[in-house]
């Protein structure tokens, strides 16, 4: 039987998490080297309906080894959705393998990349044609499930190459003035980010005004630090950063292992270091310079925590 794929990446948050979901704006990078593929087969045998979901086994790169059998539940709405908005009876007799290099829980948009390969690869099998819109749209279906609320920065940046500004509603491609490298490093815990979304709603249900502190500080980092990467001026985007993380110390969503991942990172010259994405767990970013700079930062992080690390590199380039 014809199989047909699609690929997604991973992201990492540099600013705005959690705000971004009432409305402030936030920064994302794609992670490439985190690849997703979903492989999608009609098939009338005695597979047909039956799902499989694979993490690969943990191997030198840092991939998961964690196997989740059958597929999730929303992935099973976005089958749904996909459906509904082409017309087609897909579910009955679909055969979808999941091969994933984003650690789950980890803050690195895992269920984004899984649901947006997927899409891409139903897309393919079915020849739907589906735009940019339609995907984000269905891949949106699936994040709403998984995260609670999602704000589509997950389900935008894991399928861009350059970094994602999310503000109003609207992505746009910010403006980077100076190479830059940031480094990724797993806590090893994971972090519920239903469950961190959910911490926040119920904290912010009562106490309104820390909610609109929050956001507001949220966003004037973000900005803040839009234009000193405008610049080229790292060092300013580096602290910013790291003033990021206390702020989303003070609700609570940072651990004692993401803090010390922090302070390493600092320690072993970092320009900036903070979580990234829901918290309670999951990864720690640190912006560095140059490769070299980036490696002694992992190699630090590495060999005083045992931390798996990724690194990614983004070049300077116009916004838009
Ligand atoms: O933890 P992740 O990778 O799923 O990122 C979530 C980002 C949040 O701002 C916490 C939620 C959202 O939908 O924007």
């Amino acid at each position: 039987q014809r199989a047909a794929t699609g690929e997604a990446h991973g992201k990492a948050i540099l600013f705005g998490e959690h705000a971004v979901v009432y409305g402030a704006p936030a920064l994302a990078l794609p992670l490439p080297e985190l690849k997703c593929r979903a492989t999608v087969r009609r098939t009338a045998g005695p597979d047909a309906g039956v799902s499989r979901t694979r993490f690969p086994a943990p191997g030198p790169h840092g991939t998961q080894g964690e196997a989740a059998g059958g597929i999730t539940e929303e992935l099973l709405l976005l089958l749904g959705a996909f459906t509904e908005r082409t017309g087609l009876d897909t579910s009955p007799a679909l055969e979808i393998r999941l091969d994933s290099h984003v650690p789950p829980c980890r803050g690195l948009g895992s269920s984004a990349a899984n649901a947006r390969a997927l899409v891409r690869a139903l897309d393919a099998l079915f020849g739907t044609c589906l735009d940019e819109q339609e995907i984000f749209d269905l891949v949106q279906v699936s994040e709403q499930s998984a995260h609670g609320s999602a704000s589509g920065i997950d389900a935008l940046t894991t399928g861009r190459e350059r970094p994602v500004l999310l503000t109003d509603g609207q992505p746009r491609t910010p403006a980077v003035g100076a190479d830059f490298h940031v480094v990724v490093a797993d806590s090893g815990n994971s972090g519920s980010t239903k469950k961190a979304v959910g911490m926040l709603r119920d904290a912010f249900a009562r106490n309104p005004d820390h909610r609109t502190r929050f956001v507001h500080r949220s966003t004037g980092f973000t900005r803040a630090a839009l234009d000193d990467l405008a610049a080229g001026h790292l060092p300013a985007v580096g602290r910013r950063l790291t003033d990021c993380h206390q702020l989303l110390a003070g609700l609570g969503l940072t651990t004692d292992r993401t803090d010390a991942l922090a302070r390493i990172a600092l320690d072993a010259g970092a320009l900036g270091a903070k979580m990234s994405g829901g918290g309670l767990g999951g990864c720690v970013v640190a912006l560095t310079t140059t490769v070299a700079h980036a490696e002694s930062v992992s190699t630090a992080l590495t060999d005083r925590t045992g931390a798996r690390t990724w690194t990614t590199a983004v070049a300077k380039g116009a916004g838009h």
